[in-house]
Parts: C-alpha cells; sequence; structure tokens
C-alpha cells in the first residue's frame, strides 16, 4: 500500500496552458470526481464525500438504526466516503446530548453502521472531535475547558457560564482521548477520522484569535496558536495512520472582524501538513459568530426556534431569535469558499478536499480540476442521498436543495436531521440501537 509520501502529490494538478479564464488558476480537465483517489493507507472509489452533518441519531451516545440507515442509504447513493458527524472523544466533549460519545462498549453498534457502509460498497469517517466551551445542549460539571479562561457566552443557556484555559495536564489528557477515540474508530472498521479543528471548537478555540488569548507558547502568533492542535494530529497519526487515514477539518478563514484570517488558515494548514495529515478538509466560520460564513447565507433561525419550540426549549429557542437579527444578509453563492481555498491549495502539497456550496457537477468538475483532490457536501447530500449515483449517470446536473437551511434545526430534533422538502424521519428508528437484531 502506498503512503502519502510515496504517491504523487495531487497527481497531474497542473496542466501547463490549460487554465480556468475566470480565475488564472490551473485547471486539469483530465481528473474527473469519479475517478478514484488515494488518501494515505486509503483509496476511495470516487472522489465525493459525504460532509460530516450532525444526524442527531443517537440514543445515550450510541450509534441509531437511523444512523445506520442515514449512512448506507449514502453510500448505496454512491459517496466514496461518508462521514459520521461530531463524534466525541468524552462525554463532556458533546454540545448537545444526541451525540455519539467513544468508549468500548458502543463498539458493537460502531461495527454494525461500518459494516452497512462497506456493504454499500463505500468508506467510512468518524468526525472526532471535542467541544470545549462550546456546549450549547447540557450542563458539564465544574468549568468547560478552553484556550483561555473567561466568560463563556456560548454556554449560558445550560448553566456553562464559565471556562478555564487548558494546563499541560489537560492538553496531555485530551490529546490521549483523541487518540483512544481515533483506535475505538480504526477497531469499529472506520477507514478515516477526521479531526475537527474549525468551526468554534475545542481545537480551533486554539486556532482562532477569537477565542485563543494565551501569551504563552500556545497563544499570539498563528505559528503558536496550532502548536496543539498540530500536536493532537500527529499524536493521533501516530497511533493509527499505518491502516486508518487522518483527515483534520479546519477553516480557510473565520470570516469575522479579529478572527482567523486566509493567511493564519495558510500557516494552520502547513503546520498540519507537517505534523502528518493525509488529507485536509476546507471549511470556514464559526457556530457562534459567523454561521452565515460556514453556510453561505443566513441560518434559519425562525425554523430552529419552531423546533426548539416543540422541544419544550423556550428560552433557546427566544435567543435564536435574537440572534437573528443580528446576522448580515449573505447572498448564497455556489462554492462560496473558493478563493479563500484557493490561496490554501497554493500553498501546501497535502491532498485538500473542497467544501461549501458544492450544487452541481459541473461544480464538483472545477474543484477536482483546480486540483482538490475530493469534494465534501453535505446539504446537497442530504436532500439527496443518491445524487452522486445521479450526477454518474446523468439523471441529474443540479441538486434539488435551496439551501433553505431548514435541515439544520432538525438537529434539535428527536427523530434526527432531515432535509425539510423531504418526508419526515421515522421516530422509532431513532430509538433503536444500531446493532440491534444484527447479532454484531
Ligand atoms: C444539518 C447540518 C448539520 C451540520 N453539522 C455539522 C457537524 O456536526 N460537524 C461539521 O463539521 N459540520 C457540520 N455542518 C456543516 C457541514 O459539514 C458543511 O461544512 C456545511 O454545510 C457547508 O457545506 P455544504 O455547502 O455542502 O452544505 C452541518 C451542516 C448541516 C446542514
Ligand atoms: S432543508 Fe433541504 S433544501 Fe433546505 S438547505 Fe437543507 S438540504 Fe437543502
Amino acid at each position: 500500500m502506498m503512503t502519502p509520501r510515496d504517491q504523487p502529490l495531487n497527481p497531474g494538478r497542473i496542466v501547463p496552458g490549460v487554465s480556468d479564464p475566470a480565475s488564472n488558476s490551473p485547471v486539469n480537465t483530465a481528473i474527473s470526481p469519479f475517478d478514484p483517489v488515494t488518501i494515505g493507507p486509503l483509496t476511495l472509489r470516487n472522489r465525493f464525500i459525504k460532509s460530516g452533518a450532525n444526524e442527531a441519531m443517537c440514543l445515550d451516545g450510541k450509534p441509531t438504526r437511523a444512523l445506520l440507515r442515514h449512512h448506507s442509504d449514502l453510500a448505496r447513493g454512491g459517496v466514496g466516503m461518508t462521514t459520521v458527524a461530531y463524534v466525541a472523544v468524552a462525554p463532556e466533549a458533546r454540545t448537545l446530548p444526541n451525540q455519539i460519545w467513544m468508549r468500548p462498549e458502543i463498539l458493537p453498534d460502531l461495527r454494525a453502521l461500518t459494516q452497512a457502509v462497506h456493504d454499500n460498497g463505500a468508506a467510512i469517517s468518524a468526525q472526532i472531535t471535542h467541544g470545549g466551551s462550546f456546549v450549547t445542549g447540557m450542563k458539564v460539571k465544574g468549568r468547560t475547558i478552553s484556550s483561555s479562561s473567561g466568560f463563556n457566552p456560548a454556554g449560558m443557556l445550560k448553566g456553562n457560564f464559565l471556562q478555564r484555559a487548558m494546563t499541560g495536564a489537560d492538553m496531555e489528557r485530551v490529546t490521549a482521548e483523541f487518540v483512544a477515540a481515533a483506535r475505538l474508530a480504526r477497531d469499529a472498521g472506520f477507514d478515516a477520522v477526521e479531526l475537527h479543528m474549525g468551526h468554534g471548537y475545542l481545537l480551533n478555540q486554539f486556532i482562532s484569535p477569537l477565542s485563543n488569548r494565551r501569551e504563552d507558547e500556545y497563544g499570539g502568533s498563528p505559528e503558536n496558536r496550532v502548536r496543539f492542535p498540530a500536536r493532537v494530529l500527529a499524536a493521533v497519526k501516530e497511533a493509527v495512520g499505518d491502516t486508518t487515514a487522518v483527515l483534520a477539518k479546519i477553516n480557510v478563514a473565520d470570516g469575522t472582524r479579529r478572527g482567523a484570517t486566509v493567511e493564519d488558515g495558510v500557516v494552520t494548514a502547513r503546520a498540519l501538513q507537517a505534523a502528518g495529515a493525509d488529507m485536509l478538509v476546507l471549511s470556514g466560520g464559526r457556530n457562534v459568530e459567523s454561521t452565515w460564513f460556514m453556510f453561505g447565507s443566513r441560518m434559519n433561525r425562525e425554523e430552529i426556534s419552531r423546533v426548539l419550540r416543540e422541544q419544550g426549549e423556550w428560552l433557546t429557542s427566544l435567543m435564536m431569535k435574537v440572534a437573528a437579527s443580528s446576522e448580515p444578509a449573505v447572498e448564497f453563492r455556489e462554492m462560496y469558499f473558493l478563493e479563500y481555498s484557493r490561496r490554501i491549495r497554493a500553498a501546501v502539497e497535502l491532498p485538500l478536499a473542497y467544501l461549501g456550496g458544492i450544487k452541481s457537477l459541473a461544480n464538483a468538475q472545477q474543484a477536482v480540476a483546480e486540483g482538490f483532490d475530493c469534494v465534501v457536501l453535505a446539504r446537497a447530500l442530504l436532500h439527496d442521498p443518491a445524487l452522486v449515483n445521479k450526477f454518474r449517470s446523468g439523471e441529474l446536473t443540479q441538486s434539488g436543495c435551496d439551501n433553505c437551511n431548514g435541515c439544520v434545526a432538525y438537529i434539535y430534533h428527536p427523530a434526527g436531521t432531515r432535509c425539510i422538502r423531504n418526508p419526515p424521519n421515522d421516530l422509532a428508528e431513532n430509538r433503536i440501537p444500531a446493532s440491534a437484531g444484527t447479532g454484531t
């Protein structure tokens, strides 16, 4: 099996004389998003990846039958790899109570899930992560951890008012939690792990100057801010990297004043390349400060408010309404991170996955032609899990997703996340563990 160092970096990325007139970026029309791709120890059947999108399909922190169905539908629908979203490395690493947290007892359910995806020809990745001080849906014992101490606005609703700066011992403990979660993921049959370093979760709380106010070797310059996340990645890579691809999801920028810039994004990407990442998934934005940047469009806070009210979460519902009034109006553009992602592409050599507003086959083709090794889609595949097969057969060239962001509200729904243009999920399926009746 080829190692990342043996394989040609982005084979054939640059074809002299061929360029996109709109961007002057080098393009290679010879690579198709349907071609296989090698990421570290893993080869995917094609370059389409389902992005981690909180499924809310867990029972007591373990996968349900609904989660199994969701990911096997995506595998059957043609993706090269699907990503199980927000897999917490510890119970207090969750942001919401309906997320997986990794522990040996849930191995049978994880194995049922990975088996169902493999049976349908796709690979499966676990997005392993820690929320740090971003804990919106549950009370954490004591103060939440983060890069810096102080007031914690994200934790207000559930009484997590304060956060404390991680010590050296905390860093060792959290690194060990990531390593243990990665080992468990490998043992459960996952082909890849994706360390979440974007969107405002713990590792991003180090990278982003919006949360990192440290004055030691982990704060200040962008090189210092990425030091701890890069160390976590190197430890995970050392533990599982010979069999399991190690990915990181990063922000190309935070998209807001005083947040990380694309220049910071370049430093982050270079540090993770040096730490041994097999591929970076390029995202952006922060859960609290800039969701519109993350989604390329305004959050549907009205729908979120409605779903939360239904669950009796009146206060959270009200806060969502208030937050809606301060959001800028953003007009959705396909491939809304392209300019930022090109800057990262030009600065590093490791494989990169383009994410953000891929809505058509032409978008996917453009991304791979510009040197992105994979394309990562969330909403288009939530709307239609069979989109990749439909692109391949010619049945569709464009996603029917209209970017209304109604799906985001359903991360709070007991039946799990869904596209609001599709029929409702089956609540009963979300109350059965994934392994029930499988003998796993
Ligand atoms: C319902 C929903 C839930 C999401 N939850 C997560 C998550 O748990 N982890 C994550 O990294 N991104 C999450 N995202 C963000 C997506 O992974 C992706 O970055 C974003 O939707 C932009 O990609 P798209 O334009 O293909 O939808 C979520 C998106 C949606 C729509
Ligand atoms: S609810 Fe459906 S149509 Fe609206 S953004 Fe989500 S996936 Fe797209």
